[in-house]
C-alpha cells in the first residue's frame, strides 16, 4: 500500500509554491497544506485580510485563496514544526543563476535547495516524500537525496528512522495562466524510482486530474524533460523574433508568417508572437542550465546550439533599443519616453528578466527622461534594477551627466504629457485601448509609437498624426 497523504508542507511560498499549494488544497479538501517561507514579510503579504495584497497577482488566485485559507491551506514561517508533521515535503524554493564562483553567469545556485535538504533531514520524523519543484539542474535530486540519506544516522534515533523518497514533479504552469494551468494542465509528470512514492503523489493529482494526464518517468528524464521543454519555448520565441526582422526589411508581415507556418499542425500556432524578447525567471536560467551541463559533458556544439537562443534574445533587445534612438533622431538625450508595461509579460506583477529592464537601461544610459506605467508592478522592484527613482523634473538638468532618469506612474494618462515617444512593452489589454486622440494632442511632435508586441490600432495612431513602429513590421 502507498502512503496515504493528509498533510503537505511547502518550502517556498513564491511565484510556483504559492499557487501550486493554492489549488492542492482547493481541490484536495482532506489534506492539510502548510506553505511555509523563510521571508515574514511574504508570509504577512499571503495572510493579508485585502486580498489585493497578495504578494502574487494571478488572475483566479485570490478566489481559491479565499475559499481556502486558515480552512486547510495556511501560510507561515514555522519550518521546523512543519515539516516535522508532513508526510510530503515540496521544495519550491528559489533557484537564480550564479552570479559568482564555478558556473557563473550559467549553473543555478542551488544553495537555498540545499539548506532546504539539510532541514528536512534534521526535522522530517518517519517516512517522508521530498519532491523537487523547482526548476533545477539535471541531477538534482541526487544532491538532495545525498544530504538526505546520509543524515539519517546522524539525526535518526533507533526508534524513528528517518526514510526519505525523493522525487522530481516539474511544475509547467505559465505566470498570468497559473491557475488555469494548474486547474487544467496538459501533463503531470512524475520523476523518480519508487512506485509507491510516485503513486501517493499521483493519487494527490487524481482528484482533479485524469490518471492518463499523469506520466511517470525515471528521475533524471523529468528533470531533463522541464528543462527541454523551456528551452523548445524558448527556441520558437527566437527563431520568430528572427524573422520579425526579415520582414521588417523585406515588407513581411510577421503575424501573417506566424498565421501561414502555424496552421501546419507539425508546427502548431503557440508562441509565435514576435516580442521584445522572452523574459521571466525560467526561460534564460533554463537554457543556460542546459548549457552549462552540456559544457560539462564536454558537448560543445549542444551547448554552442543553445546558447544561441539567449544570444538572439539579447540581440532582440538591444536591437530595438538601437532603433528607438535611431528613430527619434540618434539621440534621446532628455527626450521624455513613455514606457508601457515592465512586467515580462501581461498578468503578472513579476519583473524577472523582463525586457522593459534592458531597455530601460539602454534608453537611461543615453539620457533618456522615462516615465514608466504599469498596473501591477511595485516600483520597488523597478527601483532594484534601474537604480532609485530620481523623481526629477521631465528638464533634464545640467549635472545629469548624460544619464536619464526615471519616475513611474499608475496613471496612463499621465504618461503622454509633452512626451516624444512610446514604447508598448508588455502587452497588457489596456494599452490596445488607449485612446490615441487624448494622447497624440498630450505628445510632442514627431510623436512616436514603438509597439514591440504587435498590439496597438495602427489605423488609430495614423490617424491621429503619430508616427508608428511595429515589431515584425517595421514603419509603417
Ligand atoms: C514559462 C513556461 O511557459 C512554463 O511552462 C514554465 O513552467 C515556466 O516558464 P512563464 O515564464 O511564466 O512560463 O511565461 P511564458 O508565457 O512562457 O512567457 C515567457 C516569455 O516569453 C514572456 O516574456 C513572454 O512575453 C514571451 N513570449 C511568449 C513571446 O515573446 N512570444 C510568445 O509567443 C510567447
Ligand atoms: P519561484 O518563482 O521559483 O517560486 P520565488 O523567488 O518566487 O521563486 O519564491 C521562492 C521563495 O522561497 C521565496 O519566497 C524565498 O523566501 C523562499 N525560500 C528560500 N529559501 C527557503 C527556505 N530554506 N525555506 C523556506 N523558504 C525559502
Amino acid at each position: 500500500m502507498n502512503k496515504k497523504i493528509k498533510n503537505i508542507c511547502c518550502l517556498g511560498a513564491g511565484y510556483v509554491g504559492g499557487p501550486t499549494m493554492a489549488v492542492i488544497a482547493f481541490k484536495c479538501s482532506h489534506i492539510i497544506v502548510n506553505v511555509v517561507d523563510t521571508n515574514q514579510q511574504r508570509v504577512d503579504a499571503w495572510n493579508a485580510n485585502d486580498l489585493n495584497k497578495l504578494p502574487i497577482f494571478e488572475p483566479g488566485l485570490d478566489k481559491i485563496i479565499a475559499e481556502t485559507r486558515n480552512k486547510n491551506l495556511f501560510f507561515s514561517t514555522k519550518i521546523e514544526k512543519n515539516i516535522s508533521n508532513a508526510d510530503i515535503i515540496f521544495i519550491s524554493v528559489n533557484t537564480p543563476t550564479k552570479t559568482k564562483g564555478l558556473g557563473a553567469g550559467k549553473a543555478s545556485d542551488l544553495k537555498w535547495i540545499e539548506l532546504c535538504a539539510r532541514q528536512v533531514a534534521k526535522f522530517a520524523i518517519g517516512h517522508t516524500i521530498v519532491i523537487e519543484k523547482s526548476t533545477l539542474p539535471v541531477r538534482t535530486a541526487e544532491v538532495i537525496k545525498q544530504i538526505l540519506n546520509e543524515s539519517q544516522s546522524k539525526y535518526s534515533v533507533d526508534k524513528e528512522k528517518k526514510t526519505f523518497d525523493i522525487l522530481s514533479n516539474p511544475e509547467f504552469l505559465a505566470e498570468g495562466s497559473a491557475i488555469q494551468d494548474l486547474l487544467n494542465p496538459d501533463r503531470v509528470l512524475i520523476g523518480g524510482d519508487n512506485k509507491k512514492a510516485i503513486d501517493s503523489l499521483s493519487e494527490i493529482y487524481e482528484n482533479w486530474i485524469v490518471k492518463e494526464k499523469i506520466l511517470h518517468t525515471n528521475l533524471w528524464s523529468s528533470e531533463l524533460a522541464k528543462l527541454t521543454a523551456n528551452a523548445f519555448l524558448a527556441q520558437r520565441i527566437s527563431s520568430i523574433n528572427t524573422i520579425s526582422v526579415l520582414c521588417e526589411k523585406t515588407g513581411a508581415n510577421v503575424k501573417q508568417v506566424s498565421k501561414a507556418i502555424g496552421l501546419d499542425h507539425r508546427i502548431g500556432n503557440k508562441f509565435l508572437d514576435a516580442g521584445p524578447g522572452f523574459g521571466g525567471s525560467c526561460f534564460q536560467k533554463d537554457l543556460l542550465n542546459l548549457v552549462y551541463l552540456s559544457e560539462s559533458l564536454g558537448l560543445n556544439e549542444v551547448a554552442e546550439y543553445w546558447n544561441q537562443v539567449i544570444e538572439i534574445n539579447n540581440w532582440q533587445r538591444k536591437r530595438i533599443s538601437k532603433l528607438i534612438i535611431e528613430k527619434l533622431f540618434g539621440t534621446v538625450g532628455g527626450k521624455k519616453i513613455g514606457i508601457l508595461g515592465f512586467s515580462f509579460k501581461a498578468n503578472t506583477n513579476d519583473t524577472r528578466e523582463s525586457s522593459a529592464i534592458q531597455i530601460s537601461r539602454d534608453l537611461l544610459e543615453e539620457g533618456a527622461f522615462l516615465i514608466i506605467h504599469d498596473p501591477k508592478v511595485n516600483i520597488k522592484d523597478i527601483e532594484y534594477y534601474l537604480g532609485p527613482n530620481q523623481k526629477r523634473d521631465m528638464q533634464i538638468d545640467s549635472e545629469t551627466k548624460g544619464y536619464g532618469c526615471w519616475s513611474f506612474t499608475d496613471n496612463l494618462e499621465k504618461i503622454y504629457q509633452d512626451s516624444d515617444a512610446l514604447v508598448v512593452i508588455t502587452e497588457w489589454s489596456k494599452y490596445s485601448q488607449i485612446k490615441w486622440d487624448i494622447a497624440s494632442k498630450n505628445m510632442r511632435r514627431p510623436g512616436w509609437v514603438f509597439d514591440t508586441r504587435g498590439i496597438i490600432n495602427i489605423d488609430e495612431v495614423k490617424k491621429n498624426g503619430l508616427k508608428i513602429w511595429v515589431v515584425g513590421n517595421g514603419e509603417l
